[in-house]
């Protein structure tokens, strides 16, 4: 049996756990949440399972001794938080779900095997995913962040947090056992990453969704950095209401184009360039052309706005009048609407998907492109579900600046206060210039 989902077809009864392996502070958390946010923008059922946070039902705050291998009472207490991780996850999978990613140090032979034993007696594959690393700064940034988002220390005085952290790292040292580091784990499927995206291992990857996985995490980085992204600038057809088609800029769009490279450098703090990708369609080229010259600019037929097939150049009156049917139909069920001849938003997430590919690789990027694409965008970022993420208002002439941290992504928005229609349409209406106060995103 097969079935159809976001990146194709897929085995009907394929399931796979992605084991995290490594140390505290090698951006295992950040790499399980990135790789479920992937899988779940691309409606795969995907649930990570963090053992802190079971382990934290019963040790709320424990300080480094708890993790030493001669505290018995705190080894039991990891191990039961492990057993009830892995029980829930296994719970989960017989529920439909596909691809769990069991968020733990894992870092002992023992530990692993114990996890691959239990899974293959459910049918479940097996991916360890390592992360080592030896780069100071990159440890060094991930304790900063640990001591300030984990609530292992929350309400903690920041130094003596950081100092404690390092000292369960160091009983974590002393255990560690890297995979197949003595040849003797050369049957486990594994991929194993240096210093995220520097250099990669991958030992027995065999059918199509883990390789799917694999290629995902090998395009991740874990240096910190941010993605900007902007609509393009109030366009005629904006004014008009209408959708798609490739209209020029409205007065205003032109000024907020001129105004696009100021709210950069105040977002950026310095004068670093970032690369534009924008769409091939003339209102985002537009927005782009007063950037300064040392920013590379490129454009991708794949940022072009939804194709709105037979509606295209419509407005929702238009459409609701001729094609009545298809407009309640898109309501019913924005997500997975088609319009006729053209796209729905599902569509467009799987045209994306080498975007998100090539954004991961990549550092300081600038997109702009339009509405439907950058919900698209940020409903990746966000974690936003496909019920909801067609319904966002993103407002016109604003300037979005998205860092993605360890535990989850930080937003900011730089309004360029040149006022522009709002082009935001609720469930059931066919206004030309809708408020969408009210609306979340
Ligand atoms: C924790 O208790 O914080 C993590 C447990 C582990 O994976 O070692």
């Amino acid at each position: 049996m097969v079935r159809q989902n976001g990146v194709g077809v897929q085995a009907e009864d394929t399931k796979i756990c992605v084991v995290m392996v490594g140390l505290p502070a090698r951006g295992k958390s950040f790499i399980a949440q990135k790789a479920q946010r992937y899988l779940q923008w691309l409606s795969i059922p995907a649930k990570t399972f963090n053992v802190g946070n079971y382990r934290r039902n019963d040790a709320p705050q424990p300080t480094a001794d708890f993790f030493s291998t001669t505290n018995t009472e705190g080894e039991k207490m990891r191990r039961a938080a492990a057993e009830a991780a892995v029980a829930d996850m296994l719970a989960w999978f017989r529920s439909g779900g596909v691809i769990g990613i069991l968020d733990a140090t894992n870092s002992t032979k023992e530990r692993r095997r114990w996890v691959l034993e239990t899974c293959k007696a459910e049918g479940v594959e097996v991916i360890f995913v390592e992360s080592k690393c030896d780069d100071e700064n990159l440890i060094m940034a991930n304790i900063r962040d640990v001591k300030t988002t984990s609530p292992d220390y929350k309400g903690q005085d920041p130094e003596e947090a950081a100092q404690d952290f390092r000292k369960r790292i160091k009983m974590y040292e002393s255990v560690y056992k890297s995979v197949d580091e003595d040849g003797d784990e050369e049957d486990l499927t594994y991929l194993k990453m240096m210093n995220v995206g520097k250099q990669v291992v991958i030992n027995r990857i065999s059918d199509y969704l883990q390789s799917r996985v694999v290629y995902y995490l090998m395009a991740l980085h874990i240096r910190p950095r941010s993605v900007w992204l902007s609509r393009h600038g109030e366009s005629e057809f904006n004014l008009d209401g209408k959708i798609g088609g490739d209209a020029y800029l409205s007065g205003r769009g032109e000024l907020y184009a001129r105004k696009l490279p100021e709210l950069i450098r105040q977002s950026t703090g310095d004068d670093r360039p970032l690369t534009v990708w924008t769409s091939t369609l003339k209102r985002t080229i537009a927005t782009a052309r007063f950037l300064p010259p040392n920013y590379n600019q490129l454009q991708w037929k794949a940022l072009d706005e939804l194709d709105a097939g037979v509606c295209d150049g419509l407005t929702y009156q238009e459409i609701k009048n001729k094609y009545p049917e298809d407009f309640e139909a898109r309501d019913a069920d924005k997500y997975n609407y088609r319009y006729q001849g053209g796209e729905s938003y599902r569509d467009v997430v799987i045209r994306l998907e080498p975007i998100m590919m090539e954004l991961e690789r990549s550092e300081d990027i600038l997109i702009i492109t339009h509405q439907a694409v950058l919900r698209c965008i940020y409903a990746y970022y966000m974690m936003k579900d496909s019920e909801d993420s067609p319904w966002m208002n993103v407002p016109l002439h604003t300037l979005i600046k998205l860092t993605p941290r360890a535990y989850g992504t930080q937003e900011e928005r730089f309004p360029a206060n040149i006022p522009a229609v709002s082009t935001w349409r609720g469930k059931g209406s066919t206004a030309k210039h809708e408020d969408p106060s009210g609306s979340v995103m």
